[in-house]
């Protein structure tokens, strides 16, 4: 144990040196309120999604999807699946841009299956697209393999006419309920049928006014009901999959009551990906602060409103058109997704599906290599680390230091994130909780009659947490290799995704938080109300 403490020690110590700049140290504490949880998430908080974008999909002059696409992405890839399945499940979104311009090969089908086709002189910039139902059957067996709970994103321009930046009329759901069909037949389990990508408010090119796009849904709903009317598990009915508007979700909230469970709503709040100040961005705390405005105002229509839908984010890539290269994919970006994962469940959102599993500079996976890039590492922590009840939590000190904690997911105790987004200070930080804390382990009834000071020494003494401390390659935050309690993870040759082993401290030392680095700390030990 004393050694381990001392590896700690000089591993951090490493870290400092390897720094230019001089660094401080300083002190501070995190309370973590006890009592009740604040808010619940899912059991599988974490989702990523795939996309539809064809290699000819560029962006400010570079073309980053490769084959990357639900229709072209290699599901025989051995670092894809060990990676999927690291999550045992990993919810998946599939959808984005182009799904409203998707066509499901139908079995009596007489027309040609044929791909999207580039044409920048149209809306999307891309013809419509067509799934081939053999690729339908080779994406579910991957999805079955790999535990992946589905969520499918739905063409909601179906039958729609396009008059000055609105679609109106009824969604024609008769080619979708082909595919639903033919899903349902073979046996192919899906988690959720998600309405429409990005026609919410005004929309990303076009819009659908509220009031039409709830007849849809329930449309959606009614289809839905049907199909699975033998079936024991209906899937969720999500919609819209847009950007927040308080008035449009306000008004489709109320006219969707009893047809929607889940309202998704997307993230891009850094700008566009060709801006070289996205860094800046994520390093300043007041941007990070409020990117937390989107969740609470959500969560507040919601509270008001008549209808009990969850709140997810159904897509967030944070830099809009494809990210940035050298910072989406790169260390730095799990400073801005951690700390969205963290406010997000604060404010009671239940999933949080990150833009994407593969493809564009935003993957959790190289898209050429499949190979993890930081944030998968950051998500898979996340998942086995942070349970359901998300508590209150603050830090007393500088706003380069966030902190979240929810209930451990694997013991009746606490996990503790602690992100610090300051190159130059180290942080010494101490927890206090409050509602009836103790240490949950021996218990020594024969050692009674000597008091309490002696049961409090024992405990303290006998107390450890577990820490996993993530730090960039070389202290370089545009390092694509993250380092955990000082040593690279690295896929090896046969495609094996590293175990993520913590190092134990002693619960009487501070938790040191290096500068640009990310802590989770499990405490499986201390066992709080809340928790209980
Ligand atoms: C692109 O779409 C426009 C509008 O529909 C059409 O006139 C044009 O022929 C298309 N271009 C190509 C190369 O197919
Ligand atoms: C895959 O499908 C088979 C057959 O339907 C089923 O028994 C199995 O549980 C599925 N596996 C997963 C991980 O869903
Ligand atoms: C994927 O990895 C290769 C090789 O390291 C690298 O050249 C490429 O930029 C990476 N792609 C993305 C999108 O990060
Ligand atoms: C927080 O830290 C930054 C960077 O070290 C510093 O510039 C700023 O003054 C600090 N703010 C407070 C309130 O301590
Ligand atoms: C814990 O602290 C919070 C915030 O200070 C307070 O609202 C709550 O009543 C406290 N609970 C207990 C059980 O002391
Ligand atoms: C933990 O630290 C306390 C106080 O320094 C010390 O008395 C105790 O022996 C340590 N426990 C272990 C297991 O190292
Ligand atoms: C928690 O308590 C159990 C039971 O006493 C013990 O085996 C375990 O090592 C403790 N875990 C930590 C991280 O201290």
């Amino acid at each position: 144990m004393g050694f381990l403490v001392m590896q700690m020690g000089c591993w951090v110590l490493v870290v400092c040196v390897s720094f230019v700049q001089a660094t401080v140290s300083i002190e501070g504490s995190v309370f973590i309120d006890g009592s009740v949880p604040i808010a619940k998430t899912d059991e599988d908080f974490i989702c990523a999604t795939l996309d539809w974008w064809p290699p000819e999909k560029c962006d400010y002059g570079t073309c980053s999807w490769g084959h990357a696409s639900l229709l072209n992405l290699d599901l025989k890839n051995t670092v894809f699946l060990n990676a999927v399945k690291a999550f045992s499940p990993l919810k998946i979104r599939l959808g984005g841009t182009l799904q409203d311009k998707v066509v499901y090969e139908t079995e009596d089908d007489p027309h040609p299956c044929v791909p999207f086709a580039k044409n920048s002189s149209i809306m999307f910039g891309f013809t419509q697209g067509c799934l081939p139902l053999s690729r339908w059957d080779e994406l579910n067996s991957f999805f079955n393999e790999s535990g992946a709970l589905v969520v499918f994103g739905l063409n909601a321009l179906r039958g729609k006419s396009i008059q000055s930046g609105t679609a109106v009329g009824p969604w024609d759901s008769t080619n979708a309920a082909s595919l639903i069909r033919y899903t349902v037949k073979k046996g192919y389990k899906i988690y959720g049928w998600e309405l429409g990508n990005e026609l919410s408010g005004s929309g990303i090119g076009v819009g659908i006014a509220a009031d039409q796009y709830a007849s849809d849904t329930i449309a959606l709903h009614d289809l839905v009901k049907e199909v699975y009317k033998e079936l024991d598990v209906r899937p969720q009915i999500i919609a819209p999959g847009g950007f927040f508007d308080a008035g449009w979700f306000q008004q489709f909230l109320a006219k969707t009551v009893g047809s929607l469970d889940v309202i998704t709503h997307h993230i891009y709040n850094l700008g566009p990906g060709s801006d070289e100040h996205v860094i800046d961005r994520i390093l300043n705390p007041s941007v990070l602060e409020s990117g937390g405005d989107v969740f609470r105002n959500l969560h507040n229509v919601i509270r008001t409103s008549p209808n009990s839908a969850a709140a997810w984010v159904g897509e967030a890539g944070g830099a809009y058109n494809s990210g940035r290269d050298g910072v989406t994919n790169a260390f730095v970006f799990s400073f801005w997704y951690l700390d969205q994962l963290g406010q997000a469940s604060t404010h009671d959102t239940k999933t949080y599906c990150r833009q994407t599993l593969i493809g564009g500079n935003y993957g959790l996976l190289n898209t050429t290599t499949f190979i993890p890039n930081p944030d998968y590492y950051s998500a898979l922590l996340w998942h086995r680390l942070m349970g359901k009840n998300v508590l209150s939590t603050s830090f007393n000190g500088n706003k380069t230091i966030r902190a979240y904690a929810h209930c451990a997911k694997l013991s009746k105790g606490v996990t503790l994130l602690l992100i610090n987004i300051d190159g130059s200070t180290t942080l010494r930080a101490k927890v206090d909780f409050n509602g009836t804390l103790k240490h949950n382990h021996h218990k020594h009834r024969h050692h009674r009659s000597r008091g309490n000071l002696l049961r409090h020494r024992k405990q303290v003494s006998e107390a450890a947490r577990e820490e996993y401390h993530l730090t960039p390659m070389d202290g370089n935050i545009r390092s694509r290799t993250v380092l955990l309690n000082g040593k690279a993870l690295t896929v090896d040759s046969t495609g094996i995704i590293p175990s993520l082993q913590p190092v134990r401290v002693n619960s009487s030392e501070l938790i040191t938080v290096a500068p640009y680095s990310i802590v989770f700390v499990s405490m499986p030990n201390v066992s709080i109300p809340a928790c209980m």
